[in-house]
């Protein structure tokens, strides 16, 4: 089957499943009036335990029992164990899992407007990423896909990205002809293009051998998944950009969600604003720790940028904005430019 095909039929696979959320047809019922019930949550995720959403899903798992014990199970599956992340889309809205933290670029087949977050350069950091987040027009965006399936309680971060490759790349011509893994997002599609690269979406998991061997050229992920999946074995080049962002929609399915006692789910909604809070503010260190654990290893080398050559990437990718822009909303791009001081 081809690509285009296998994005056709899961488009309108997750349609239908959306369908049936509202509906109700096919999805577990649950009893909101029984309270001797235990709650099980089945939350997959695709990175490792040590990365911030390894650890944040985690410490969701420990506080929820803790407060609420005997009441819920929260099952943590990591590293794509038990599905990738097109997969727990689909389980979501099926009501086979209950709880995801699916990076903000998977969901370009489910909304145009998570898109502001893969457009190139334009957070210079997390810090302004979370102040896009915690404004009136980003806190919209967590309710963005109710009627999809998806309930958003929050957004964790996992750092900014920065490219990888077979040779040193200082300027955007160095990516020319490289094949790029992406995640699954048209506007990252079109940053590779708009470097000359040629762009290939495939899931997380099956990039590490992808690169060994040699099926891609390169790659941008952010520095907790390179260290954590190890990719700086098998990429002899990083190139520090900062040129975009991976963070993650929590959610539930709503049909679920609200089958939940009233005193559990307000309760469950308070330990995921907590984690948020926790996981959010140390992303930062765990990235900046997981670069110079990288560079420990001697196993790859690190290219920092003049600001010469970072304003060169940044100028060749630049049409990228315009050819979203109003797919995303120009107002949207708006607000997260709001603090841009450039
Ligand atoms: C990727 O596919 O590179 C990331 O979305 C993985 C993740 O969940 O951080």
């Amino acid at each position: 089957m081809t690509h285009a095909s296998r994005c056709l039929l899961q488009t309108l696979a997750l349609s239908w499943l959306a369908a049936c959320v509202l509906v109700g047809c096919g999805a577990a019922t649950d009893d909101a009036s029984n309270s001797s019930r235990v709650y099980v949550i089945k939350f997959p995720h695709v990175t490792a335990p040590s990365t911030p959403k390894g650890q944040a899903a985690n410490r969701f798992k420990e506080l929820a029992e803790a407060r609420f014990p005997g009441r819920v199970e929260v099952e943590v599956y990591p590293s794509s164990q038990l599905m990738n992340d097109d997969d727990s889309l689909e389980a979501l809205a099926f009501g086979e899992i209950q709880m995801i933290a699916v990076s903000l670029s998977k969901f370009d087949r489910l909304t145009p407007k998570f898109q502001i977050f893969d457009l190139p350069f334009l957070f210079t950091d997390l810090a302004a990423v979370e102040r896009f987040q915690g404004s009136p027009t980003g806190k919209l965006l967590l309710t963005e896909l109710v009627d999809r399936g998806f309930l958003g309680l929050g957004f964790w971060h996992n750092g900014m990205k920065h490219f990888g490759g077979p040779h040193p790349m200082r300027q955007p011509e160095d990516a020319e002809g490289l094949k790029f893994r992406i995640m699954e997002s048209d506007v990252l599609q079109a940053q590779i293009l708009a470097i000359g690269g040629n762009p290939q979406k495939m899931p997380y998991g099956e990039v590490y051998h992808a690169l060994q061997t040699g099926a891609i050229d390169a790659q941008e992920n952010t520095w907790p998944n390179i260290y954590s999946t190890k990719f700086y074995e098998v990429q002899p080049y990083f190139t520090i950009t900062n040129h975009g962002y991976v963070g993650y929609l929590v959610a539930v399915n709503p049909r679920f969600w609200e089958s939940l006692p009233d005193d559990l789910r307000a309760g469950l909604e308070e330990i995921v604003a907590e984690v948020t809070v926790w996981t959010n503010s140390r992303a930062a260190a765990i990235n900046a720790d997981n670069l110079e654990r990288i560079k420990a290893s001697g196993r790859t080398e690190i290219v920092s940028l003049t600001s010469e050559e970072l304003t060169a990437w940044r100028d060749a990718v630049q049409p990228v904005w315009e050819l979203f822009a109003d797919d995303i909303g120009r107002e949207i791009i708006a607000a997260a430019r709001s603090d841009d001081k450039r």
